[in-house]
């Protein structure tokens, strides 16, 4: 009998639902033709349902989607919604509840893909970055005294107990062994001002890596380091783990010198649990229904999805086509650029699945 996989879609706002088409239709070509089945079921949520409701993110919705086999989500950002609601009342909700607590962001420059990194090549960019995702200062811990005020406090802490630590990097240890390329992971941090919660990171890193991965090659940076080699040397990175704050901005970062959020993908993974592929970039909102997005990263994520489901045959065969398309095909990465609408793009990409 053929193995069949329940995922949840959350297409979300602006040009969420186009690239989540092109996404599925990729994954189905690859379903069809590595013989198993995906059954879709959709939810609205995101910035149109918020405006229509009031509601951000149904009571029941975390309990719904924790049955299910993986979630694939579009993009969540509303125009006529306030920065902030939507993103935290819906994605950031959704990765604590599920507890979420590992963002894989892979950074690959595909051949065929600029990059603005001078001299740089696939050769040079192709490491993964491992982002702690339910804690730090994304827990929303603080306040503000005397708000209003000239005397006013505002206060946002970076939060980290030894067990959050911990199992992210036992995550990124074991990555680092399964990926099996230079058996270096290096971690990203501040000790020399973040005394505290960096240092908790590092005693943890190093005991951990002693007692549990002497087979893997310890590295240590600081943030601020860490962005200037990305753009100098990134050929010196083989797998990073960072804490959340720090590793949303680098991966940003990261995205841009492997072509930008056209391409670029992620997973907010539970590895006990149930995991969300999503495009690293936003909604997009200028380009909205003008079938001209860049669908890639979500192509991209669904493939992702496939190797987290165990489809490890399904996604390679995504990421050569993928490849594949890149080199020989588009020549932007950018909206608009591709030389290809976003539906011609998806069934590039399908047609070589
Ligand atoms: C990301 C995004 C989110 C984050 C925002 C939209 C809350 O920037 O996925 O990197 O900060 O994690
Ligand atoms: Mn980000």
């Amino acid at each position: 009998m053929s193995k069949s996989y329940n995922i949840a879609v959350l297409p979300g706002d602006g040009t969420g639902p186009e690239v989540v088409r092109e996404g599925k239709k990729v994954l189905s070509a690859a379903a069809t033709k590595f013989g198993f089945k995906l059954n879709f079921k959709e939810y609205d949520f995101g910035g149109d349902r918020y405006l229509k409701t009031g509601e951000v993110l149904p009571d029941s919705a975390s309990e719904e989607l924790r049955k299910f086999d993986s979630i694939f989500l579009g993009a969540i950002g509303h125009p006529d919604v306030k920065p902030g609601i939507l993103e935290k009342g819906i994605l950031l909700q959704l990765r604590f509840d599920l507890d979420q607590y590992i963002n894989l962001r892979p950074v690959k420059l595909y051949p065929g893909v600029p990059t603005p990194l001078k001299d740089k090549g696939p050769e040079h960019i192709d490491y993964v970055v491992v982002r702690e995702n339910t804690g730090g200062l994304y827990t929303g811990v603080g306040g503000f005294t005397m708000k209003g005020t000239s005397d006013e406090v505002a206060i946002q802490s970076m939060v980290y107990n030894r067990k959050q630590v911990e199992r992210c990097l036992r995550y990124a240890f074991d990555y680092t062994r399964k990926r099996n390329k230079r058996n270096t992971l290096a971690l990203c941090g501040k000790t020399n001002v973040l005394t505290y919660v960096y240092d908790l990171w590092e005693r943890a890193f190093h005991e951990i890596g002693e007692a549990d991965y002497p087979d893997i090659k310890r590295e240590y940076y600081h943030v601020d380091a860490t962005c200037m080699w990305m753009v100098k040397n990134p050929e010196w990175f083989d797998v990073i783990v960072t804490g959340n704050m720090f590793g949303d901005i680098i991966t940003d970062l990261g995205a841009i010198t492997q072509g930008g959020m056209g391409i670029a993908a992620g997973g907010n993974i539970n590895p006990e649990g149930v995991s969300m592929f999503e495009p690293i970039g936003g909604s997009a909102p200028k380009y909205t229904d003008k079938n001209v997005i860049n669908p890639l990263a979500s192509i991209a994520a669904g493939g992702m999805m496939l190797e987290h489901l165990g489809e490890d045959q399904a996604a390679k065969a995504i990421e050569d086509a993928i490849m594949d398309v890149t080199a020989h095909k588009i020549k932007d990465m950018g909206a608009g650029r591709m030389g290809f609408s976003t539906s011609e793009v998806g069934d590039l990409v399908a047609e070589r699945v």
